[in-house]
């Protein structure tokens, strides 16, 4: 008979057992249900409302449960529907009647969602651990760029001279902020539903406080309907995830350009690239377009939560049984890619000499020669204009800015003078630039520096 079975006079169809179970995939959950039920079974001995022994073989019975699971030698049962169900009825099978006196004064309803919790924030350490990992490739990769010199791209077009370095530090910001608004979430999954019971809380004085401390929680819920009911915290993890793969993509697309013999900026690993099954000279970038890829599933994933929530009536409904599969998918999914992209980047070959000769092609440093003029006191516009025609003037003569003679800059206008050919050098591009968040070594520098900073901290 079913844990719940009392007031039924037939079984469910067992069409309907396997479609309302949930065991398939929220086993997962064993180990935090089962803490979770130790510190409900502690709590209850601890405010009277079962005795000391029966208390102490509850506890012993689950950590036995555990171990079994741990061991394997434990097969769930879709008979059982899911995960609270199959170790209650593990217990009581193991101790009799008095593991029947587990569930007093709880539902599966806070009883699944103190498990979520539980689960999610140890997830949450090990991605804000990943994400911290990737954060020191960063930081090693830039300090080994500083002054490697790249195209900076608009429109994927060339716009400026910069450096790998520097670019490195962008991604920092990026992951930075990613690790932050993680740090953020976790405070409101740092909430203790338990005393929720179904939907309006319970008659027994159970110890709230008591099972806060004994689990782990900042706070406890303020109101049972919305404890039972909440997955806001799934859903903003999600979206936080959904961030990290945005900026895993975007820097993903970049390798897979930089990849190809068309621009040749790097190569990737052969240890994180692979063939082809019919042309042999193929080395693809599939990881990175894997990860690329991937984004797609993880957005995917958020808008499942937000579709499967949305104007669900309070409190608990059997819906919010499948917001376990997306997150657990999400989870999964980002912690490795987050992994193999670290790998990938610290592996890669960069190939300097082509970054650099890049950036000697595609009047990189016209915008610096229109400053120029502006020192000169030119009016921007004019300058702009200035610099225009000078550029379509090279283009015809297929030349760069730099293999101009003074003459001919002086044909454009007569306040060029020879320092103009100092200021247009590349190196000079860079260093010339002197707000806060340039490119400029020693504003990289300061940028390692405080990302050191940042990573030293807890
Ligand atoms: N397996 C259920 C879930 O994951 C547990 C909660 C079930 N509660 C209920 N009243 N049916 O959502």
């Amino acid at each position: 008979m079913k844990l719940w079975g009392g007031r039924f006079l037939k079984n469910t169809a067992s069409i309907v057992d396997e479609f309302n179970a949930s065991i398939s995939f929220d086993q997962k959950l064993y180990k935090h249900d089962i803490i979770g039920s130790i510190a409900h079974a502690k709590m209850l001995k601890h405010s009277n409302i079962i005795t000391e022994e029966e208390g102490q073989k509850i506890i012993k019975g689950l950590q036995e449960i555990l171990k079994d699971i741990e061991e394997g030698k434990i097969i769930f049962q879709t008979a059982y529907e899911d995960i609270h169900m199959n170790i209650e009825k593990f217990l009581t099978d193991r101790i009799g009647e008095v593991g029947k006196k587990l569930h007093t004064a709880r539902s599966r309803n806070d009883q699944v969602a103190v498990d979520l919790r539980l689960y999610l924030k140890d997830e949450m350490d090990s991605i804000s651990k990943k994400l911290k990992n990737l954060l020191n490739t960063f930081v090693l990769l830039s300090k080994e760029h500083i002054s490697t010199i790249m195209p900076g791209y608009t429109h994927l077009q060339r716009a400026q001279p910069i450096t790998l370095g520097y670019h490195m530090m962008a991604y920092f910001q990026m992951f930075k902020r990613d690790y932050l608004r993680l740090k953020d979430c976790y405070e409101r999954v740092n909430v203790m539903p338990l005393g929720a019971g179904a939907l309006a809380g319970t008659t027994y004085h159970t110890d709230l406080e008591f099972l806060k401390e004994e689990l782990g929680f900042f706070h406890i819920c303020e109101n049972s309907l919305d404890a039972v009911s909440d997955r806001d915290f799934i859903i903003e993890f999600m979206s936080d995830m959904s961030l990290v793969m945005m900026h895993l993509s975007r820097f993903c697309e970049e390798l897979i350009i930089w990849n190809s013999a068309e621009f040749n900026f790097i190569e990737l690993d052969d240890a994180y690239s692979t063939g082809s099954s019919i042309m042999p000279q193929k080395k693809n970038p599939d990881v990175a377009e894997l990860i690329r890829g991937k984004t797609g599933r993880i957005y995917g994933n958020l808008f499942n939560i937000l579709t499967i929530m949305k104007a669900l009536p309070l409190a608990y409904n059997k819906d919010m049984q499948e917001d376990k599969i997306p997150l657990f998918d999400t989870i999964e999914t980002v912690s490795i890619c987050i992994d193999i992209f670290n790998e990938m980047i610290l592996t890669m070959k960069v190939n300097k000499d082509v970054m650099k000769k890049n950036t000697k092609e595609g009047f990189m440093n016209a915008t610096d020669v229109a400053d120029y003029l502006v020192k000169k006191e030119v009016a921007f516009r004019s300058a702009h204009e200035i610099v225009g025609k000078i550029v379509l003037y090279c283009i015809e003569a297929s030349k760069n800015i730099e293999d101009l003679t003074l003459k001919e800059l002086k044909g454009f206008s007569n306040v060029f003078t020879e320092d103009i050919f100092e200021v247009i050098k590349i190196e000079n591009c860079i260093e010339s630039k002197k707000s806060q968040g340039s490119p400029a070594k020693e504003n990289v520098e300061r940028m390692i520096i405080e990302g050191e900073k940042f990573l030293k901290k807890k």
